[in-house]
């Protein structure tokens, strides 16, 4: 059992503490009635050190949880490790085969994705691939049949009308950032460095329906940070900020850059392009990163703002749509890329209180929070259609849940159109899942 005591940092106490034990639960207890139409599993990952210890949020071994739906019943939860050289070490068991890149043990806690047919554990920042079993098993490593020039990042974007995963990629011995295509072979089809004046953090990046937008923000690699051991990553207001408008079939040299107000972005909600050859980008705007706080993200409230890109221009206008403490946004990804209505988003006032989610109309500027209060919190919402041809907003937002009196978990399920109803489906779990950082839900193809 991991002791808590007064060296133990607030982000591995409450529900940033680790689960220890790894397990496959078949009987599970459900409140309301779960939708037939769900028929997939919903995965989730997050940073929980088997030790018990680590030096900052991001850098805990990787945990991936999951439920799988079907015919109206849960079928099972399990959790398991994402098994780096560390995971393996510690339980004696055999490194995982595949590749390795970077330095480490190669952690892959970030986000568990599904493409061409295999599901996989990601991460940011020098780290490969980890294929998974559906049953989240480790197979190994993954360099995308040895189509990967580098490694990989957490947030790769599905074109919805390909198939095709977009994906920005960064590293600290490198002084570009690496824009990717991997088609729908698993296979990287595409590749284009793009060249930055320092080394940035760039943890998600965005599409349109002709661009890649790519986020160039004051929080730098700092080689005598991480010399001390230290996350290397800091806040650094000198360097300026900008975004970048790169065609997706263009090259390095036909990026368009912008300035927008110094800031940091982990997360943008969407993009997509006006009539007018506008770029619409929503993002969570943290005021600064890793500037007074090494072990945040803890520099103040990340609020919804509008960026309106003109390439013609170069000008940016900006609004804050929402100022009440907002990550993890997601959306409809049928139409990533493309104008949407409707943005849902994690409240991140307090992230080891209670913890809301938003609904938020983006067309009637107007905003939705539901607050369940008596130490329930939410983590990060993910939206499912009803149908492949339902409207947007028309389906269920899968999250799970948090219940601090009881030390529990569950995963909600609450139709999008009723987001203040009660939820449609509860799936009790037999043990809490920490905050982590991402899930999405994987529909059953076969
Ligand atoms: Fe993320």
């Amino acid at each position: 059992m991991t002791m808590i005591d007064d060296s133990t940092p607030a982000f591995l106490q409450g529900n940033g503490r680790p689960v220890t034990e790894e397990r496959t639960i078949t009987d599970l207890t459900i409140t309301g009635s779960l939708p037939a139409e769900l028929d997939g599993r919903y995965v989730r990952n997050g940073a929980n050190p088997l030790t018990g210890k680590a030096d900052h949020p991001f850098f805990g071994d990787g945990m991936v949880h999951g439920v799988r739906l079907r015919d109206g019943k849960a079928v099972w939860y399990r959790n398991r490790f994402v098994r780096d050289d560390d995971v393996a070490a510690a339980k004696g068991l055999p490194p995982a085969p595949g590749p390795r890149h970077g330095m480490g043990s190669g952690v892959a806690n970030t986000n568990v994705i599904s493409h061409a047919g295999r599901t996989f554990a990601i991460v940011e920042a020098g780290g490969l691939p980890v294929e998974l079993s559906d049953e989240l098993e480790t197979i190994q490593y993954s360099n995308f049949e040895g189509t990967l020039p580098g490694s990989f990042t957490a947030h790769p974007k599905r074109d919805p009308d390909t198939g095709e995963l977009h994906a920005v990629v960064y590293y600290w011995e490198w002084d570009y950032l690496q824009y990717l295509v991997v088609g729908n072979d698993g296979r990287v089809r595409r590749k284009v460095d793009v060249p930055v004046p320092g080394k940035p953090m760039v943890h998600d990046c965005a599409i349109t329906e002709r661009y890649v937008v790519l986020f160039d923000l004051p929080c730098t690699f700092d080689v005598n940070v991480a010399l001390e051991g230290a996350f290397p990553y800091v806040w650094n207001p000198d360097y300026g900020a900008r975004v970048g408008l790169l065609p997706r079939d263009g090259e390095a040299s036909q990026v368009r850059w912008l300035e927008v107000p110094l800031c940091y972005v982990f997360h943008p909600l969407n993009a997509y392009e006006t009539a007018d050859g506008r770029v619409v980008l929503d993002v969570c705007r943290h005021p600064k990163m890793f500037a007074r706080d090494r072990l945040g993200p803890n520099e103040g409230r990340p609020t919804l703002d509008r960026w309106v890109l003109d390439p013609s221009s170069g000008k940016v206008d900006t609004e804050c749509l929402d100022d009440r403490g907002h990550e993890f946004p997601r959306h409809d990804e049928r139409r990533i890329g493309k104008a949407i209505r409707y943005g849902y988003t994690a409240g991140l006032a307090d992230r080891l209180g209670v913890g809301p989610i938003y609904k938020h109309d983006l067309v009637k500027r107007a905003s939705q929070v539901r607050l369940e209060g008596n130490g329930r919190a939410y983590l990060e919402p993910v939206f499912v259609p009803r149908t492949p041809e339902s409207d947007e907003d028309d389906g269920w937002l899968l999250a799970y849940v948090y219940d601090a009196p009881t030390n529990g978990g569950e995963v909600q399920i609450l139709h999008a159109q009723d987001f203040n109803g009660s939820p449609v489906a509860t799936i009790h779990l037999p043990q809490r899942v920490p905050f982590g950082f991402h899930g999405n839900w994987v529909p059953d193809l076969t």
